[in-house]
């Protein structure tokens, strides 16, 4: 860490509080605040001053406990096109085939969407994430938007908000149905998951009576599929939306680092 001016030619500093807003630990405001509370450490000793100038190379930075650092782990959001397999490996064409094959390694899926899903999913190396974000004990939700045929029961929505059951006896945790409007000929309802069972939102609107012709998921916790990545594309998370997903999920869970990238089919 250097506190004064100069900085002896280390071209990589950065001013603490910028470089932790940038890992995610919190707004600029919230951050400047953390640090003068005492909530950060260069090289194993406290250090209150937002403006210390630190090499994120070469000094370990801790908020919180937390070492805070860059390149250990890759954390990418992907619209996943209808017609491809959630899977590292398949037969059939698979996510990690919509990335170049330099950039597969180590990678996979966080749950798992149907074939003919579209929408948001995340794709990580790190295990702890996927873990954290699958856990039932989180209560991540998960947002969904269905063209759905057929006639739902008009309490279809009470139905899902005492949690379904559904027909072959599985009990789901309460769940949102909120109409959404219409597309092409069929009704749009949003539903909103704390759970990932097998065909879940199918399953669920078949107990009321629909049929899911379209499905897309369009959020994961706070993370919302972006209105500009096209069906195939990917692209790394920021740092803001990494900080978003590891507040929600917890701090203890929070990666030392990210990596940014960018990607088409
Ligand atoms: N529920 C489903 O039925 N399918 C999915 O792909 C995701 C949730």
């Amino acid at each position: 860490m250097i506190s004064g001016p100069g900085g002896k030619g280390r071209s990589t500093l950065i001013r603490l509080d910028k470089l932790l807003t940038h890992f995610g630990c919190g707004t600029r405001r919230q951050v400047i605040d953390a640090v003068r509370r005492g909530r950060a450490q260069v090289n194993g000793k406290v250090c209150c001053d937002p403006a210390a100038k630190v090499d994120p190379e070469q000094d370990e930075i801790r908020f919180d406990g937390t070492v805070q650092s860059y390149q250990k782990h890759r954390y990418l959001m992907m619209n996943k096109p209808a017609g491809v397999i959630t899977a590292v490996s398949d037969r059939r064409e698979t996510v990690l085939d919509l990335l170049p094959e330099s950039e597969r390694r180590g990678l996979f899926p966080v749950g798992r969407l149907d074939r003919d899903t579209e929408g948001l999913l995340i794709l990580t190396t790190d295990g702890q994430l996927c873990h954290a974000l699958m856990s039932p004990r989180r209560h991540v939700e998960k947002v969904y938007l269905a063209g759905v045929s057929g006639t739902l029961a008009p309490d279809a929505p009470e139905l899902f908000a005492a949690g379904l059951t559904l027909r072959d006896g599985t009990a789901c945790r309460p769940a949102l149905l909120e109409p959404a409007g219409e597309r092409d000929g069929l009704a749009l309802w949003r539903i909103t998951l704390r759970e990932g069972k097998y065909h879940q939102v199918k399953r669920m609107v078949a107990a009321v009576g629909g049929h899911v012709e379209t499905l897309r998921r369009v959020a994961v916790g706070p993370l919302e599929l972006p209105p500009g990545l096209e069906p195939g594309c990917s692209r790394a998370l920021t740092g803001e939306e990494l900080g978003r997903l590891f507040r929600q999920i917890g701090t203890e869970n929070a990666p030392d680092s990210h990596e940014t990238a960018r990607k088409g089919p």
